[in-house]
């Protein structure tokens, strides 16, 4: 071992008394890892909970998973966003029963060539699983291993992804590296938390350079983001006999396959004349507005979506395009949609 063992040697004996007792803890059952650190890289523990149960109990293995239609995937995973997230469960779990025989590969490598499995995730199954020496970096690992250590390269840099990476497998306990991985993450999930970190409780104190030296807010460091782009939906709400008008969103944008209002996109506010002059473009003359409706702006990473929904009235003979389809609000409940527009569906169904 490197002469850093003192890390794995302070962190570990804590790990195993204060360890948060989840459901997945305590298995090596790829299936329950993988799906469990999906989950974890779109929401926090409390939320993920709920998800990885209600998975595991719709779909206990990787073969019922495999057979699982996609948009009851998709459904399943409402809530938790990036849905490509959830299009690459279903792909993975198919080339698991077509490619491996069922069996999830053992090796980071063949991991890797899964559907959706990035470093992280290889890296996590491969050691958790079957205690391959890799080591797990996310953002919980970022942090400890900044702020224990004093460094201070951008963790979101070229260079200080190289370097923390390296610094983690140095540290990695050969013999122990799943419990070790998940030890780091759990201590930065809980402990040394990106605000206000528990130092008084965390096993690694007397050796923290942060803590040391009062340095504990200024790490890790972040180099910048990239500009964030603020995009106007505009939905339209067209109560129609059969229930309201929806659409399928396509490829190559955020919510591809979910279902959603039929929609006007634009790239700054539109007051109802701008709007009037919209509808009249993109779908003729004729057409009435009523109330705006605005919703929470909604925040993914590098967009900010500003959603309002417009209630609108067609003209007299409005021949809907063709890929509307007319929604009753009983069969809404089945459709994925995105949570921006879920919550309203669902106020709007109390109505
Ligand atoms: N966050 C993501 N995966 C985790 C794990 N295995 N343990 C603790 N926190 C995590
Ligand atoms: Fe994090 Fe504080 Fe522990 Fe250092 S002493 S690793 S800053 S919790």
């Amino acid at each position: 071992m490197s002469s850093h063992s003192w890390f794995s040697r302070l962190l570990l004996p804590w790990y195993r008394e204060n360890h948060r007792s989840l459901p997945w803890r305590g298995t090596h059952d790829p299936y329950r890892i993988w799906l469990s650190e999906v989950i974890l890289q779109q929401t926090r523990v409390d939320q993920g909970l709920g998800y990885w149960l209600r998975f595991t109990e719709r779909w206990p293995t990787v073969a019922a998973l495999a057979k699982a239609r996609e948009d009851e995937v998709l459904k399943m995973w409402q809530g938790l966003g990036y849905y490509s997230r959830a299009r690459n469960l279903l792909a993975a779990a198919k080339q698991v029963m077509q490619v491996h025989g069922g069996q999830f590969p053992g090796s980071h490598k063949e991991l890797l060539r899964m559907r959706g499995v990035g470093d992280y995730t290889a890296s996590a199954i491969a050691s958790i699983c079957f205690g391959m020496p890799d080591a797990v970096v996310d953002g919980n690992v970022y942090r400890v291993l900044a702020r224990c250590f004093g460094i201070a390269t951008p963790i979101d840099s070229t260079a200080g992804r190289k370097q923390f990476k390296a610094l983690a497998t140095e540290l990695l306990d050969p013999k122990h590296p799943g419990d070790h991985n998940q030890a780091v993450m759990e201590l930065g999930a809980t402990v040394c938390t990106p605000k206000k970190p528990k130092c008084k409780e965390c096993p690694l104190r007397a050796k923290c350079v942060a803590y040391a030296l009062g340095k504990t807010d200024a790490l890790p460091v972040k180099q910048g983001k990239a500009k964030t782009r603020h995009r106007y939906f505009n939905y339209l709400h067209i109560s129609t006999p059969n229930g309201l008008y929806m659409q399928q969103r396509g490829p190559g944008d955020i919510w591809q396959g979910l279902f959603e209002l039929p929609l006007i996109e634009s790239d700054k506010p539109l007051d109802r004349q701008g709007m009037a002059r919209q509808v009249e473009e993109k779908l003729g003359k004729g057409w009435t507005l009523r109330e705006k409706l605005e919703r929470p702006r909604h925040i993914l990473s590098h967009q900010v979506i500003h959603a309002v929904i417009w209630q609108a009235v067609p003209p007299g003979r409005f021949a809907p395009p063709p890929q509307w389809r007319a929604v009753s609000l009983r069969a809404m409940h089945k459709l994925a949609v995105p949570r921006l527009i879920e919550g309203w569906l669902t106020e709007g169904m109390e109505q």
